[in-house]
């Protein structure tokens, strides 16, 4: 058995983007996503106003209208971007563009969405602190959730493509005009074994000690 930090970083470590591996056969049970979300609520947000809203989706009517506006706002651009990245030879390029082109097409498919709102809109007060208020109050507990899910060998992927297409996913779910949707987070089981971690720079490429530091 590890001890508690060394499973808490293989969980940080590992909880990535899953798209290939999501299992499209195995249902998610209400009570473990209500269960993920409660552990969210855990996460910072400003004046703990915990001013958000998660709205599941697993009607496969409403997942595919989702799904559509999902694409129609990413597969052109991601194709495009694919032939770019085979042309150069970018190989990890190629590979994140393959995966996203594949999420899209799965999307209806996935057994659940989940799509965190937040109260304000920037185009009301597109001011720093205002803009950062608005997504910094949610996206921690968005990452809350996602590594909830990870512990319990649930897959989930941080996506926005659909919000091209938000207004017509807030008339179709009933978000409120004044509610800003921060992503569409499709969630399944893992299909196979345990996850990897996923490539990143070196945190010393990041890190500047008292002041800035030009990326070596
Ligand atoms: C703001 C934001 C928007 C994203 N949008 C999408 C998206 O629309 N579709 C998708 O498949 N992945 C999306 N991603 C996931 C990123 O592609 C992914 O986090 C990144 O490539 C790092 O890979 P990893 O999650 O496997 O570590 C998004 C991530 C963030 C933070």
């Amino acid at each position: 058995m590890p001890s508690d930090a060394a499973y808490f970083d293989h969980i940080l470590s590992t909880t990535r983007s899953v798209r290939w591996r999501l299992d499209l056969d195995r249902p998610v049970k209400r009570a473990t996503l209500h269960e993920c979300i409660g552990l969210a609520r855990y996460a910072p947000n400003a004046s703990n106003a915990q001013e958000w809203r998660w709205i599941l989706v697993d009607d496969p009517e409403q997942k595919h209208a989702i799904a559509e506006v999902y694409r129609a706002g990413m597969m052109e651009t991601m194709q495009a971007l694919l032939t770019k990245r085979e042309n150069e030879g970018d190989l990890a390029g190629v590979r994140h563009s393959r995966a996203v082109l594949h999420l899209g097409r799965i999307l209806e498919q996935v057994p659940v969405h989940v799509i965190p709102c937040m109260p304000g809109r920037i185009e009301d007060d597109p001011s720093l602190g205002a803009v950062t208020r608005l997504f910094a109050s949610i996206y921690p507990a968005v990452w809350s959730f996602q590594l909830a899910l990870r512990s319990r060998g649930l897959g989930s992927t941080l996506t926005t493509s659909h919000l091209l297409g938000e207004q017509q996913v807030a008339q179709q779910l009933g978000i409120p005009s004044h509610y800003t949707q921060v992503a569409l987070i499709p969630v399944a089981h893992i299909a196979g074994g345990d996850l990897s971690p996923p490539p990143r720079q070196p945190a010393e490429a990041a890190i500047g000690w008292n002041g800035w530091r030009e990326n070596p």
